[in-house]
């Protein structure tokens, strides 16, 4: 990449940063994952969807989803500031990247097996539950007040120019913040860990859906 840039010279630098896709990420939890410097990954495995998604679930049918759910309840961000609620329990998809976060639920724990293959799936580098490693700074906990508000509500009450938090950008439509050239996706209506980050493209590391460069990311929904 780095020869290329060089030889393209100033072409390269007016191109968008090449997509780069699930197979050279930290979310390539199959067997190649070890091919591209993952710690976590599969033993045998060797597809990389079906620890998310597969094709004919019986599990959540929202995205086909294949991993085990957690049940864990989770502590969440409150401050005297804050204008949206407080969420009484995870939605959308915070749940979906809780299940494996949280570190209550093995990664390789799948709701219906690979073609050939077992559940759970067999996992290096994960702790002896099959759980996220706990030296790893992904492994979030079930305590969330440390991090950036979830599962809530983008403008407390509903989307409306008389009931408005002023700190805050806008809507585009319900579900879309737009500033410039970064649009990022609420889930009806609520910011969820998918808001930020798409678990597919490590693109913008980690997994984020925009660079956050002069933490332009944030300055897309606060107004600071
Ligand atoms: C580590 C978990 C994970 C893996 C692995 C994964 N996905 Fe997903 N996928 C998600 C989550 C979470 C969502 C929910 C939407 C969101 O927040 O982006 C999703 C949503 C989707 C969607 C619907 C929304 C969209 O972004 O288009 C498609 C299609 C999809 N995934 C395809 C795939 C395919 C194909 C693979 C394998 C090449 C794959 N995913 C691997 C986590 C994963
Ligand atoms: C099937 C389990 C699983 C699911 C579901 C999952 N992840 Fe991950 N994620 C992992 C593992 C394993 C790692 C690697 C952790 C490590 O090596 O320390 C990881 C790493 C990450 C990282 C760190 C990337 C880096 O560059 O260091 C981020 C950010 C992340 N995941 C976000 C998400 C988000 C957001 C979702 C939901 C949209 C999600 N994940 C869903 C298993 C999962
Ligand atoms: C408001 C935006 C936003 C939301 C919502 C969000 N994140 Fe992040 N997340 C970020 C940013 C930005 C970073 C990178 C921080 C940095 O600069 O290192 C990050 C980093 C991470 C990391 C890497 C942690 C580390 O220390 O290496 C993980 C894992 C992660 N997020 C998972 C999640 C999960 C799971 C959710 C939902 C429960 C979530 N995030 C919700 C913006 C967000
Ligand atoms: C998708 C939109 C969105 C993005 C992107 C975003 N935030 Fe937020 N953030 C919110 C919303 C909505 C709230 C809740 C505001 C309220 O209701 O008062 C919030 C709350 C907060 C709070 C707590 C405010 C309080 O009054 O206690 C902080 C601090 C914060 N965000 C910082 C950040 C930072 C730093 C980033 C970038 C890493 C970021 N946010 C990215 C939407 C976003």
């Amino acid at each position: 990449m780095k020869r290329v840039a060089l030889a393209l010279g100033v072409m390269v630098w007016a191109m968008p940063l090449a997509a780069q896709n699930i197979s050279n990420s930290p979310h390539n939890l199959s067997t190649s994952g070890q091919t591209v410097g993952n710690t976590v990954y599969a033993s045998t495995e060797t597809q990389i969807c079906v620890f998310c998604h597969f094709p004919h679930s019986t599990g959540n049918p929202t995205y086909l989803w294949n991993h085990a759910a957690t049940t864990a309840s989770y502590t969440f961000y409150t401050s005297s500031t804050m204008n949206a609620a407080t969420p009484t329990a995870l939605s959308g998809s915070s749940l979906y990247c809780m299940s494996c976060h949280d570190g209550t639920v093995a990664i390789g724990d799948v709701v219906l097996p690979p073609e050939g293959g077992t559940d759970p799936i067999a996992m290096v580098g994960v702790e002896a539950d099959g759980s996220m490693p706990l030296t790893s700074p992904a492994r979030l906990g079930t305590d969330l007040s440390d991090d950036h508000p979830i599962s809530i509500q983008y403008e407390d009450g509903l989307f409306s120019s008389t009931n408005e938090d002023l700190g805050l950008r806008d809507r585009s439509d319900t579900n879309t913040v737009t500033n410039g050239t970064i649009t990022l996706h609420l889930e009806g209506e609520k910011v969820q860990c998918g808001t930020c980050h798409n678990p597919h493209d490590n693109t913008n590391a980690p997994f984020l859906e925009a660079s956050n460069t002069g933490s332009q990311l944030c300055l897309t929904c606060h107004l600071k």
